[in-house]
């Protein structure tokens, strides 16, 4: 066995069987170097980018290390300062809020890592307007909770001083605004899309630069849970000036028999000062990391400023071909040359396979038909919110796949693009959907965006234009979605566009679908294939069946909804209603029903107490309800035997009790207390069910394949709560702060058996190289908090998200709770080289004698305000300095000088001196003298300007009431705009 990449450790847990394949190295190493590996049954990929993928390009994770505050979206003075008016002016340039300048003092800003989303560190609220965002309190009437603030302070290597610096976001909710080094960058709304900022002309390189991120949440429009803050990752990008655009490679394949010929395109940009000669070297590695083609262009001019796009044709023979079970990846490396140098070096991963719709027979994957057996999901999971890791992600496709779930539409909105690696890896089709359908710059702004990041991932394979939007339905629909279909068209080409459509099939801008898709209409999509034969159909959403995990017993009161299929209350279909439709018409594609997995908002079908929705397949947390195992018989060729409910009901002996079965077998037995309550064949596509009359002990389902007993699943009467055991889908993590193993607890009675009706306590403590981020237990009423440490169980199920540090050792998790014997799991978390990031960066503090240490101006002890509080200091300012004897050094940040002092540069001390108690030493222009009193520092400042400040008499003689003074003297210059001869300075000791 290899070395496990990280990614490779993503794809396996304790539920997917384990098939890795791997290799440590980037692209090119590999191809020296691999000789001799065998390629396992998954496709290798590098567990990171290597530092230095080449050229000059690095791309550095920027999640680690940030301060958060909440700000306010009513109130200045909670928002530092931002819409103060003076403080927050977008017209100027440069120190443009004081939390922008490297000396802020951000000692009660909290330390968090990304992604992070801080909506659900927020207590519940009762307030119906708050339903569609989970009754967290966001929104204008919750403005002390929808707006939070974000700090990162790094350095950057003098040698980027030739480069281009670039921040990219991969996506953040919502209005997100970017200061850097004082300077306002921009700011971004879509809340979904990524974006990028160049902000090569407001580095430092060589120095200290400070990032300030001010998010806000107010305004959302999702009807479902959408977040607040960071929620993805963000990189910082260092390129030559010459350099590969974002998302500039597109590779797309024509197979034929036994060869693939790939048209490569590559777009080229010159961001440097003068016309640069560059050439593209293109190099196809397979998942060994063999060289499978190479192309190389001419020479091509590129003007300063100017861009370049390269087409090449690179045959590779016999590839590969991507599918949902082997899912052969490839890997372009793009070389850019100028002059004799590669310059930059770009990795696209990618995959070879066709697709094709056929209107009469549906869809196909390189050739061969696949029925679309398809969820619909929100970003959003228990413990985490719309912050997901990575890991999470991929936890939660291996899940849908569990059931046979093979396609995936990314409802409503542009995935996290770790969403689709998880897709392109584990072999999961993607639907790909941008939040906003319109023309508007924006909205074909997103979707080109979404088209151009995602076109090279095998698993997406076709576009979603938006959902249920009326207006798609009419004449203006038509120019708008006309106006979309060519963005997909000019930047791929190669997949079909389409629309998931409310109350319409077809008509107005519908036409413009490749593939015609309906939401929910089954009959009128007979009707639409009928008079339209020659257009595929998808299902773009279906059933919509509300159920609650482990509850038979509907209760709109508790908020809980029976879990027999038939008890959907939208009015729409079951799941087997609508499999069984779908299923036996070949010409329908398939479908994508509502949802795999709960969400958060759109509390449905209930109101309060519901915090969620309850149309999951799958509950939040990851917990299968019951009709998990209705699509799984159907979905996948497992043999499959699921009888429910639970056989817990003290009170009801001798009532009737719907007992169910979910099977792909034969024929199905059922057995009360070992008595058969007869057999019955199973219908394709459907479920058995009886009526039994409850008697305590044990309901047994045997499933048969022709005559032979294949499996039997039973549900016992169980004793009262007795134990917590313990699962955690992963044994090993990596040591990398990312990754992540979800911690399944449930409660069992002494003999081991689950039990399904109780709701203990359970309190997680984790230790070692391991830290808790999240517990969950899927009840859609719970209003507990999911960032606490315990968590009642839920019908016996609860569970924790354990992340790991970036220390390696073993993780243990414990499970507590009062009466019931513990459980303990312990997970190994391995070392692993990081991904490159950008390294946290804190401000050293000083040690040594006497006054040595960080000191600053305590808040509102400086007399000056308004110019002199700007000219002198305003309390952003932090003293690092050192006392030997009676000599004192160190350095001054801030303190007014961004403003004449340069760009938040420490301005070393000179000839400072301890006295006793007095301490007196010069900065830049300033001199400050005074005396350590106490736990103070009390000094006055007094600053040379090296300019003289206008300064006039103040009229001594009579005045008129009109007019000037019959001195002559200028009153213009009022005494508020004259600068003090000196300010006073308290200084009080920190740690940051
Ligand atoms: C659909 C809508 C989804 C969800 C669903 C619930 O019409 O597209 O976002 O609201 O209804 O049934």
């Amino acid at each position: 066995m290899k070395n496990l990449s990280r990614r490779d450790l993503l794809k396996t847990s304790l539920l997917a069987p384990v098939a890795v394949a791997a290799n440590g190295m980037g692209p090119i190493g590999a191809a020296l170097q691999g000789a001799g590996q065998e390629p396992g049954p998954l496709p290798a990929s590098p567990p990171h980018q290597s530092s230095k993928p080449g050229g000059e390009r690095e791309r550095l994770l920027l999640d680690f290390g940030w301060r958060f505050h909440l700000g306010n979206a009513n109130d200045p003075a909670r928002d530092f300062a931002f819409g103060s008016g003076r403080a927050g002016s977008f017209q100027k340039t440069g120190n443009f809020l004081p939390a922008g300048s490297i000396a802020f003092d951000d000692s009660d800003w909290r330390a968090v890592d990304l992604p992070h989303d801080w909506a659900v560190e927020l207590p519940f609220e009762n307030d119906p307007a708050l339903a569609s965002k989970g009754f967290y309190p966001l929104g204008r009437n919750y403005p002390a909770t929808s707006v939070g603030w974000y700090r990162r302070v790094f350095e950057l290597p003098a040698a980027d001083a030739d480069k281009r610096i670039t921040l990219e976001f991969d996506g953040s909710y919502r209005e997100t605004m970017v200061v850097f080094n004082g300077f306002y960058i921009g700011r971004h709304s879509g809340g979904y899309d990524p974006f990028s900022f160049d902000v090569t002309d407001f580095a430092t390189p060589g120095g200290r630069n400070v990032l300030l991120v001010r998010v806000d949440a107010t305004s959302s429009d999702g009807w479902f849970y959408e977040g607040a803050g960071i929620y993805r990752h963000v990189w910082l990008v260092n390129t030559n000036p010459v350099h590969v655009k974002q998302w500039g490679t597109f590779v797309k394949a024509k197979v034929r028999t036994g060869e693939a010929t790939l048209s490569v395109r590559t777009e080229v940009k010159n961001q440097g000062k003068s016309a640069q000669s560059a050439r593209v070297i293109s190099w196809v590695f397979d998942r060994s990391g063999k060289v499978e083609g190479k192309a190389v262009t001419q020479f091509e001019t590129i003007a300063e400023g100017g861009e370049q796009a390269f087409a090449q044709e690179i045959p590779v023979s016999q590839p590969l071909l991507w599918s949902l079970e082997e899912r052969n990846l490839y890997k372009l490396v793009t070389e850019v040359q100028v002059g004799g140098e590669v310059v930059d070096r770009y990795e696209t991963p990618f995959g070879i396979r066709t697709i094709q719709f056929d209107a009469e027979k549906g869809f196909f994957l390189n050739g061969k038909p696949v029925k679309l057996k398809g969820t619909c999901n929100h970003q959003d999971h228990a413990g985490v919110g719309a912050a997901l890791p990575d890991a999470v992600q991929y936890y939660r496709v291996r899940k849908l796949q569990e059931m046979g779930c093979n396609s995936y539409r990314t409802s409503h909105n542009p995935p996290t693009p770790e969403l689709l690696d998880a897709c392109d890896e584990l072999g999961m089709l993607v639907f790909d959907e941008t939040r906003m359908m319109s023309s508007n710059p924006e909205g074909l702004g997103q979707f080109g965006d979404l088209v151009r990041r995602d076109r090279n991932h095998p698993s997406v394979f076709m576009w979603s234009m938006g959902n249920e939007e009326g207006q798609a339905n009419t004449e203006k629909g038509l120019h708008i979605l006309t106006a979309m279909k060519a963005v997909a068209t000019e930047f791929d080409g190669s997949r079909p566009v389409s629309i998931a459509p409310i109350r319409a099939i077809g008509v107005g801008g519908l036409v413009e679908c490749d593939v015609m898709g309906y939401n929910y209409m089954d009959p009128g999509a007979e009707a639409y294939h009928q008079s339209h034969p020659d257009k595929p159909v998808v299902g773009t959403e279906t059933v919509s069946a509300v159920g609650t995990r482990g509850i038979y017993i509907t209760d709109p009161n508790k908020g809980y909804v029976g879990s027999y299929d038939p008890y959907t209350t939208t009015g729409r279909a079951s799941a087997e209603g609508w499999w069984s439709f779908c299923n036996a018409r070949p010409w329908l594609s398939g479908g994508f029903v509502w949802t795999g997995f709960d969400y958060r908002g759109e509390p449905s079908p209930n109101g309060w107490p519901n915090i969620g929705s309850q149309y999951g397949i799958i509950d939040t947390c990851g917990f299968p309800k019951d009709s998990f195992y209705y699509y799984q018989s159907w979905w996948t060729s497992q043999p499959v035997l699921h009888v429910f409910p639970h056989w817990n009901w003290p009170g009801m002996e001798g009532k009737e009790i719907a007992v169910w079965v979910y099977s792909n077998l034969d024929k199905v037995e059922l057995l009360l207390n070992g008595q058969s309550l007869g057999a019955k064949e199973m219908k394709k596509d459907s479920h058995l069910a009886w009526i039994v009359k409850y008697a305590p002990g044990a309901i047994e389902a045997r499933g048969f394949k022709g005559a032979e007993l294949m499996m039997t699943a039973k549900r016992e009467t169980t004793g009262s709560a007795a134990k917590l055991v313990m699962k955690a889908d992963r044994q090993e993590v990596f040591a990398d702060g990312e990754d992540v193993a979800v911690f399944a607890v449930e409660v069992q009675d002494a003999q081991g058996r689950a039990v399904p009706v109780t709701d203990n306590l359970v309190t997680f403590r984790v230790s070692g190289a391991g830290k808790l981020i999240g517990v969950g237990n899927g009840d859609p009423t719970n209003q507990e908090s999911d960032k606490g440490t315990s968590r009642k169980a839920f019908c016996g199920l609860c569970m924790a998200l354990v992340q790991s540090t970036k220390t390696a050792g073993s993780i243990t998790v414990e499970a507590t709770s009062p009466g019931l014997a513990a459980a303990s799991v312990v997970v190994a978390a391995k070392t692993v080289t990081l991904r490159p990031q950008v390294a946290a960066w804190e401000r050293e503090v000083p040690v040594g004698s006497g006054i040595t240490g960080l000191w600053r101006p305590e808040p509102g002890a400086t007399a000056a305000s308004g110019l002199p509080a700007m000219l002198v200091g305003d309390g952003t300012a932090v003293f690092a300095v050192r006392q030997e004897g009676s000599n004192l050094t160190g350095s001054v940040e801030g303190g007014g000088s961004g403003f004449f002092g340069g760009n938040d540069a420490p301005i070393p001390i000179a000839e400072g001196k301890v006295a006793g108690s007095s301490v007196s030493f010069k900065a830049g222009n300033s001199t400050y003298s005074g005396a350590l009193k106490g736990d103070r520092i009390e000094l006055e400042r007094k600053t040379d300007l090296g300019f003289p400040m206008p300064r006039t008499e103040e009229p001594t003689g009579p005045r008129p009431a009109i007019g000037p003074p019959p001195d002559g003297s200028d009153p213009s210059r009022g005494p508020s705009l004259r600068l003090p001869a000196g300010a006073s300075v308290v200084l009080h000791r920190v740690q940051r």
